[in-house]
């Protein structure tokens, strides 16, 4: 069997430079929330889990003493160590490291933060586990991904179509099972923000560099959706037109 974390590596390595570009990751609304709810305080040391392309990283850094930025691919690390550069952010720290086993000392941060990246983890628990283990008592974590709708048999269609366009994909969550793993990892759950980014379906296939059969069982997955699913990803237009709603949580945590 194929292993989930060499597979999510080749692909972010192969596409690291559309990530750095893609206005979905650029920012937008989500990541004005994650700042928001991060409420960062200008002598705190701020960690940015699966930093990607960089942009929740340059967000933040300069809101905080010190910025670590940690990705398994070396490539997006090169690749966001670039934006940063272009984007004249200094003192940001890149690391290479799993976002299951963070190599820091226990309480080492004061906010951790992970966006659009979950979702490729084959273990968020492991995760969400380590994050309390290297936040200080009274840090924060603030956690964006793309999330899925409550009920199984929809959330299952959300999971399989994502994993269709992308084999790195393993499984989002819904707002309620985030909540139940955060708290398993003895955090405090607060605020939860819901938003939607319509894609078109093309430009989505497109970034992970899809095959024009994996476009048409794509589109006819999509055409046999589920009332529950049809009503999550509300799909709009026809052919190259065709688009439809991806999700997203942003939610904040308190270590006590
Ligand atoms: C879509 S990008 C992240 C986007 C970025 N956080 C932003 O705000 O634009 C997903 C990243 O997750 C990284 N990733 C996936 N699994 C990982 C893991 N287990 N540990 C660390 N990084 C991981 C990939 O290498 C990739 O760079």
């Amino acid at each position: 069997m194929t292993d989930p974390k060499a597979l999510s590596r080749e692909r972010f390595a192969e596409h690291a430079n559309e990530y750095v570009r893609s206005a979905v990751h650029a920012g937008g609304a989500d990541l004005e929330k994650l700042v928001e709810l991060a409420r960062a305080e200008p002598q705190w040391v701020a960690l940015d889990v699966a930093t990607g392309g960089g942009h929740t990283a340059i967000a933040v850094a300069p809101l905080v003493a010190g910025m670590v930025a940690l990705d398994f691919t070396p490539e997006m690390l090169d690749a966001a160590r670039g934006l940063s550069e272009e984007r004249a952010v200094a003192g940001i720290e890149f690391v290479l490291g799993d976002a299951e086993a963070l190599p820091f000392e226990d309480g080492s941060f004061d906010l951790v933060t992970c966006r659009l990246a979950a979702h490729h983890f084959p273990n968020v628990q492991r995760f969400v586990d380590e994050v309390a283990r290297v936040l200080k008592p009274g840090g924060r974590f603030v956690l964006q991904d793309q999330c899925v709708p409550g009920n199984t048999v929809s959330a299952t269609f959300v999971n399989l179509f994502d994993r269709l366009r992308d084999p790195s994909h393993n499984r989002a969550l819904s707002s309620a099972a985030w909540t139940e793993v955060i708290r398993r990892a003895g955090l405090t759950p607060g605020e939860v923000a819901l938003f939607d980014k319509r894609m078109a379906l093309d430009e989505w296939a497109r970034m992970q560099s899809c095959t024009p059969e994996t476009v048409t069982h794509l589109r006819e997955l999509l055409a046999d959706a589920s009332e529950g699913a049809l009503e999550w990803m509300a799909p709009e237009g026809e052919g190259a037109s065709q688009s439809f709603l991806i999700r997203h949580c942003v939610m904040a945590a308190d270590k006590q």
